[in-house]
């Protein structure tokens, strides 16, 4: 089938790089959005998030006339919704003692919902927003149902998820292998077709419920993955062993992948998908859910590596460096560095922070510094909690004349030991027992 005209639903980070690029492609997209301020935002040729050669695309395809955007949708022959699911903030689920997080699917179900006065016979629906499998079938065609239709017998509906990298989103969208779910073969057919529009990857067909829980097992494995580094963290940091020097070594055997440790694991998709499993499956999910608990807690272990740095944390001004939830991204969502500056507070340590990518961020309870300058100045410790690329090409030699600090605490193996030590440093790396820290 030929896609004349589509609807995006939800214009952020996933939605509107996905409209830009259908549009670019010679289809006619509505983006359709809740915010009347990213509509107006979108309609004068601006945008409202940052995403390398996203605003380049956009330009192109308003001047083309396939771009427009609105806060409903309108008739057309395919609907994707990429709205947000985090967590609910206030309501947790238990089983057997054990609390978990669950989702927040309101924006799927009023994005759902909003389709339903235009959802016509042959059209397509496909699920972008990552959610707990099963949604496609038991959430979202339900919904659709009170059009009068049903899904796999009069319209065509399926789940697809996106695994694109922030920063890289424009090449990863067209170039990634997509998988496509369907609640029937046809439907997967025409998933297929719709994103054959410019996707150069694979493109693999399979069911809805499957599609679903590929994408949540994809974030889930590594999430895993990072909590066995962290445990790893912990046992080299008893045994006197360097984590670091000991992953790579066992990353050389060739079927061996272990991925890096860490002050924890942050953002909004590898810290919260995960838990869309436990919540699906309380009963089936020990490993994932310990996994959760052994990341959350990692900002513990940081406080007392630099417990050990400094002795009591009493008084002990700590200059934070980093924020975001990994390097060289202004995101701070779900950061484990925020965690464990209230941690170091919570034991009287006085905290500024410096984050390079979001100096004036406002987050409750931290002290951010203007500069790197102010934060470090009349430091007692500085402590390195993002491997952003311009923490680690600090010169040791210029950092020491900023800084009354003599102490470094590395959470992520961001720094030259020798070049510190030799700058009059004591530098403690997390995860490194007696072998480098003595
Ligand atoms: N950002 C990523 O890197 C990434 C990667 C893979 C998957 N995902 C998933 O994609 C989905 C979307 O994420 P995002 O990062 O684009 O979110 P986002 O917060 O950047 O954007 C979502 C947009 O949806 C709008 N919205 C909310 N409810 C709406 C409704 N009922 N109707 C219309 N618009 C509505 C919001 O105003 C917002 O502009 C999430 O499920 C996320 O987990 C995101």
């Amino acid at each position: 089938m030929k896609f004349q005209k589509i609807c995006v639903i939800g214009l952020g980070y996933i939605g509107l790089p996905t409209a830009s690029t259908f549009a670019a492609h010679g289809v006619n997209v509505l983006g359709v959005d809740t915010s009347q301020h990213i509509i107006d935002t979108l309609n004068k040729g601006k945008i409202h998030i940052h995403e390398p050669g996203l605003h380049d695309e956009l330009k192109k395809a308003i001047q083309s006339g396939n771009f427009k955007a609105a806060t409903k949708p309108e008739e057309a022959d395919a609907f994707i919704i990429a709205v947000p699911t985090p967590f609910q903030e206030n309501k947790f689920g238990e089983y057997n003692g054990v609390t978990y997080k669950l989702a927040d699917m309101r924006a799927v179900i009023s994005a759902t919902e909003s389709i339903v006065p235009f959802l016509r016979k042959g059209n397509l629906v496909v699920l972008e927003s990552t959610s707990p499998p099963l949604t496609t079938v038991d959430l979202v065609g339900p919904i659709l149902a009170r059009s009068g239709l049903e899904a796999g017998r009069d319209f065509h509906l399926a789940y697809s998820p996106e695994r694109v990298l922030p920063g890289q989103i424009m090449r990863e969208l067209i170039e990634n292998a997509r998988v496509i779910g369907g609640v029937t073969p046809e439907s997967a057919q025409m998933g297929h077709d719709l994103y054959a529009t410019f996707v150069k990857g694979q493109i693999i067909k399979t069911d809805a419920t499957t599609a679903e829980m590929v994408k949540l097992m994809e974030n889930t494995y590594r999430d895993v993955n990072i909590a066995i580094a962290n445990e790893f963290s912990r046992l080299a940091d008893k045994f006197g062993v360097d984590v670091w020097e000991a992953i790579s070594i066992a990353n050389l055997h060739p079927r061996v992948k272990i991925l890096t440790p860490g002050p924890g694991v942050g953002g909004h998709c590898i810290s919260v998908d995960p838990w869309f499993l436990v919540e699906s499956a309380p009963e089936l999910t020990q490993l994932i859910y310990h996994s959760r608990m052994v990341n959350d807690a990692q900002p513990h272990f940081v406080v007392n590596t630099v417990k050990r740095a400094l002795g009591s944390l009493d008084g002990k001004r700590i200059a934070a460096l980093g924020l975001a939830y990994k390097p060289d991204v202004d995101d701070l969502r779900e950061s484990p560095a925020n965690e464990v500056v209230h941690l170091l507070q919570s034991e009287g340590a006085l905290v500024k922070a410096w984050e390079p990518f979001k100096p004036d961020a406002n987050l409750v309870g931290i002290t951010m510094s203007p500069t790197l300058e102010d934060a470090i100045k009349d430091a007692d410790a500085l402590l390195l909690l993002v491997g952003h690329t311009e923490f680690r090409r600090f010169n040791p030699m210029q950092i020491a004349g900023k800084t009354k600090a003599r102490i470094l605490v590395d959470t992520v193996n961001g720094w030259d030991v020798e070049a510190w030590k030799n700058a009059g440093f004591d530098i403690h790396v997390l995860g490194v027992g007696k072998v480098r820290n003595t």
